[in-house]
């Protein structure tokens, strides 16, 4: 049977990308080009530095290594302002209620995310206790599709690959969860998320059985 969930945090457990999106937006208007929602999709699971390199792109403007660093640090702290006034209402359906029943279920449990923001997330909408391992980052040297996100997760645990479920919300999330060997539950569409082993719209269609049914395929 499995034994531990990892779980990506921005569009899984939290619905950051809107505050991603604004300071993302107030960055690129700042610098004289827009910045759209269709865009923004494009961002899930994308790392800060690498974000910030696209959005320059696609306004057709060239910056030093230095000034990305200032204004990467500048979508931060409008992105870190947004976030300090989050609540625990701000959980997506079904979260809370899904780490409770693994771990009354003796399933382990961790988070696996790009953000390097992710502690104070977690903290301001009330779990962080209902995570054992946290991977961020801060931690992580490759991006997804890169497992090694994940894999540091299990390694942590120590729990072998092929015995965690991963939750994402992002292609290059489920490619990192694939090339990691776990089983993987994608929250959004089918149609962008078909790789995975599940796709559903939210975690309140996850229990221990659809798990339990997931991981004897
Ligand atoms: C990912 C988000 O979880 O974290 C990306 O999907 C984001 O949109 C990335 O760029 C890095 O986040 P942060 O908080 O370190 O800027
Ligand atoms: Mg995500």
């Amino acid at each position: 049977v499995f034994e531990a969930c990892i779980f990506d945090l921005d569009g899984v457990i939290v619905d950051t990308a809107v505050y991603h999106f604004k300071a993302w937006k107030r960055l690129a208007n700042e610098l004289g080009f827009n910045f759209t929602e269709a865009q923004n999709e494009k961002l899930k699971g994308i790392s800060r530095v690498k974000s910030l390199e696209l959005i320059l792109e696609w306004g057709g403007i060239e910056k030093t290594a230095e000034e990305q660093q200032v204004l990467a640090t500048r979508k931060n702290d409008w992105y870190v302002e947004m976030i300090n006034h989050m609540t625990p209402e701000e959980i997506l359906p079904g979260t809370k209620e899904l780490l409770e029943s693994l771990r009354a279920a003796g399933i382990r449990t961790a988070l696996g995310s790009a953000s390097k923001n992710a502690t104070v997330i977690l903290e301001k909408v009330g779990i962080l206790p209902l995570f054992e391992v946290l991977v961020d980052g801060n931690t992580v040297t490759a991006s997804k599709p890169d497992p090694e996100v994940f894999l540091k997760g299990a390694e942590a645990l120590q729990i072998s690959p092929e015995k965690c479920i991963v939750f994402e919300d992002a292609i290059a999330g489920v490619q990192a969860a694939q090339a990691a060997n776990m089983k993987v539950v994608g929250l959004g569409e089918q149609d962008v998320l078909g790789a995975a082993d599940l796709v559903v719209s939210s975690l309140e269609q996850i229990n221990m059985q659809t798990l339990t049914n997931l991981y004897s395929k």
